[in-house]
């Protein structure tokens, strides 16, 4: 256990503390992003490979995190390291179309018949950004719906009750977004169809923004029949349905979570696993949408980095994998691994519960929550306190109650049996 003076019972770190110590006066925070600021310092990775993480002070981690999606096929995939470092002796980036990104936008489009163009962006916070851009430059229209609790990258329109990072940290509404902006985004709880048709009743909405699985709060899944609800609803009322499946796609199936629960989008957001690990977004969608982003019409989004050769490159030797069978092989795994986490929670009747699909769990310190408010009455302390003696028992889970835990392709059985076995024990303790 991690004890208030930074010390730890069993673990070495250090290194880590000093490096913080430095950190906490260079950055905010002393991170780079929020959710990394695990209290009351984080460990500081040196090397990964497969599963495992290894911290400055020779700690070695299973990793559940998986830097919160990207990592599906584990740490340094020999095949995604050949294709990107071929791509490296051939230069990495132009400042010109490639060969590459029309590859990519091909496979990308074959899984999801909702996208007959796309746009390569460097990151999902890009890719969401442009999505909205699109949706009002499309429509005319000014006003947006989001989900609370949903979370679509850190940029003023979705950073009101947006989840991740923002909530595990307290800072759910930021600060800096202009009232102006924040007024044109309408707040609807996930699950909640009636409270959906509402706001769209309202009139002068463009889109509805929503991740088909809540995966910055738990993940959180849909009840029956609420996607299917929402698409029926949004056409009814003249409205664009935006999916953002940067977590979702590619890995609730190839064709993401529209082709999983058979709902199509009008705009669809990627990230993560398309870029293999490297940067990347992506925001696509019918002809006579898409067809209105400059250059081709006057919606204007643009990049230096867009469609970096080296993210195409480990993007399409990450969707290679994933199309030979193996999304289906990490999928039986996370079906393994949720089956054995319910035994055990089950057993030890603490009122806990276990969520998750596909790749996807987790575990809730409260009842199966069904919306964003549900998910905030878990025990979020408690939660921490497990993550540390999970932490210490060389099992990296996300450090925060509303993060989604993911596994890859490498992880194996006998990975997941001793990882069971460290749940078993710690959630009794
Ligand atoms: C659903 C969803 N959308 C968008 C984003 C933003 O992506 P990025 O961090 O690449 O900007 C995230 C990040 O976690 C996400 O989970």
């Amino acid at each position: 256990m991690i004890r208030s003076d930074g010390s730890a019972d069993t673990m070495n770190l250090n290194s880590s503390r000093s490096l913080y110590e430095r950190a906490k006066r260079l950055m905010p925070g002393g991170v780079s992003s929020p959710v990394r600021a695990i209290r009351p310092y984080p460990f500081y990775v040196k090397r990964a490979e497969g599963p495992y993480l290894w911290d400055e002070d020779g700690n070695r981690f299973i990793d559940y995190c998986l830097a919160y999606g990207p990592m599906i096929l584990g740490h340094r995939n020999p095949e995604v390291m050949r294709r990107v470092t071929e791509q490296l002796e051939r230069g990495w980036l132009y400042g010109t179309p490639t060969a590459l990104e029309v590859e990519l936008a091909e496979r990308i489009i074959s899984h999801y018949p909702s996208m007959d163009m796309i746009r390569f962006v460097s990151t999902g916070s890009e890719a969401t950004m442009a999505a909205l851009r699109i949706a009002r430059g499309f429509t005319g229209k000014d006003k947006i719906v989001k989900i609370e609790g949903g979370f679509h990258g850190a940029h003023d329109s979705v950073l009101v009750k947006a989840g991740s990072g923002a909530t595990t940290i307290g800072v759910p509404d930021s600060k800096g977004v202009p009232a102006d902006t924040a007024k044109n985004t309408i707040l609807v709880p996930y699950n909640d169809l009636q409270a959906m048709e509402v706001a769209l009743r309202e009139g002068d909405v463009a889109a509805v923004i929503m991740e088909p699985v809540l995966g910055n709060i738990g993940p959180v899944l849909p009840v029956d029949g609420y996607l299917e609800g929402v698409r029926k609803v949004t056409e009814e009322h003249d409205v664009l349905l935006i999916f953002d499946e940067v977590i979702t796609g590619f890995r609730l199936a190839l064709g993401g979570a529209q082709s999983y629960y058979g709902v199509r989008a009008d705009i669809t957001t990627l990230g993560k696993i398309i870029g293999g690990g490297f940067p990347i977004g992506a925001v696509g969608g019918r002809r006579e949408i898409m067809e209105n982003v400059a250059p081709q019409g006057g919606i204007y989004q643009a990049g230096t980095f867009n469609g970096s050769p080296v993210s195409m490159a480990a993007g399409l030797a990450t969707l290679d994998i994933l199309e030979r069978g193996v999304l289906d092989r990490i999928n039986e795994m996370g079906s393994y691994l949720r089956k054995g986490l319910s035994d055990i929670v089950e057993d030890l009747k603490l009122g806990y519960s276990v969520s998750g699909i596909a790749s996807m769990f987790k575990v809730f310190f409260g009842p199966l929550p069904r919306n964003y408010s549900e998910a905030l009455r878990c025990d979020k302390e408690g939660y921490l306190r497990f993550f540390w003696r999970m932490l210490e028992a060389g099992i990296f889970l996300t450090p925060s109650q509303y993060e989604t835990d993911f596994i890859s392709a490498s992880h194996d059985r006998e990975i997941i049996d001793k990882t069971l076995e460290a749940f078993k024990l710690y959630l009794k303790a």
